[in-house]
């Protein structure tokens, strides 16, 4: 049977009031905790843990009750198929930045995108923290708080300032470092927030000129780089391949070349 595709301005007010919501529980389960005064550091990561998965269940029972036969992909609980042959898959991280959260540092996320046949129509990334909100549809541009945003004009590599991240394994670390050591003499300077799907959305508007990471998922990257790009920023990975694990790059296209091309001599998608 055919069916039609869901308008993505559709698939976003949805995406929108379900992120509100969610971001609401995250800021909630946060303060319950602080105020409840947990003493150790691992109940504190139990209530990361515990806020986590309250919040993605959330947005699963959300998303089921509203649009019952769409799959789902989610950072805590994995991948739920489509009871049909539904074309809309959704993607999301429900704390994205865990260690910011952890610690009370006001960048972490809600993020959450809708994929149709396999391609990014809609995104929402809103930090828990403060409220900020960032937007984007296939074709109809990239928004903070409702306002358009741009990228970055920078074009030459070494005065761009540059946002990345690490992963958590150590051996991945390691290499990630090498690869920061290698580009650092390059560039401006580097910053690292900790929350992939914003340092997007500070690419998108250019509060950074650009950003890269090894070892993103789908959940990381998927609201976010629909921002970046509907700003105009280039979002790919290494050699024309997609943005994925290998890496991501999102940067505005005169930048993407000399960056990619740094990234490439230092192997930066190699490693663990
Ligand atoms: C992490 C953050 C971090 C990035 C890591 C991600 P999480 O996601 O986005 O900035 O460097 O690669 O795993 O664990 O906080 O949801």
């Amino acid at each position: 049977m055919q069916h039609t595709s869901p308008d993505p301005v559709d698939l976003l007010k949805i995406a929108v009031d379900i992120a509100r919501r969610a971001a609401d529980t995250a800021s909630r389960m946060r303060a319950e905790a602080v105020s409840a005064d947990i003493g150790t550091k691992s109940t504190d990561t139990d209530v990361v843990t515990a806020a986590d998965r309250a919040v993605e269940r959330q947005v699963a029972e959300e998303l089921r009750a509203l649009r019952p036969g769409d799959a789902l992909l989610g950072e805590e609980y994995g991948s739920t198929e489509a009871a049909g042959d539904a074309a809309v898959r959704w993607i999301v991280d429900p704390i994205d930045g865990t260690v910011n959260y952890l610690y009370g540092l006001p960048q972490y996320a809600v993020s959450l995108a809708a994929e149709v046949n396999g391609v990014v129509v809609a995104g929402v990334v809103r930090n828990a923290a403060t409220g900020d909100e960032w937007t984007a549809t296939l074709g109809g541009g990239a928004f903070h708080d409702g306002r358009p945003v741009r990228g970055s004009r920078q074009t030459v590599l070494g005065q761009a300032l540059i946002g990345t991240g690490f992963g958590y394994d150590a051996a991945r670390r390691v290499h990630q470092a090498a690869v920061l050591s290698g580009l650092l003499p390059h560039v401006r300077d580097i910053r690292r927030w900790g929350a992939a799907s914003l340092d997007l959305c500070f690419a998108a508007e250019g509060l950074i000129d650009a950003y890269y990471e090894k070892g993103l998922n789908p959940w990381d990257h998927a609201a976010g780089g629909l921002v970046a790009r509907e700003a105009g920023l280039t979002v790919a990975g290494l050699a024309g391949a997609e943005p994925g694990l290998p890496m991501v790059i999102a940067a505005p296209p005169a930048l993407f070349g000399p960056l990619h091309d740094r990234l490439v001599a230092l192997d930066a998608s190699g490693g663990a």
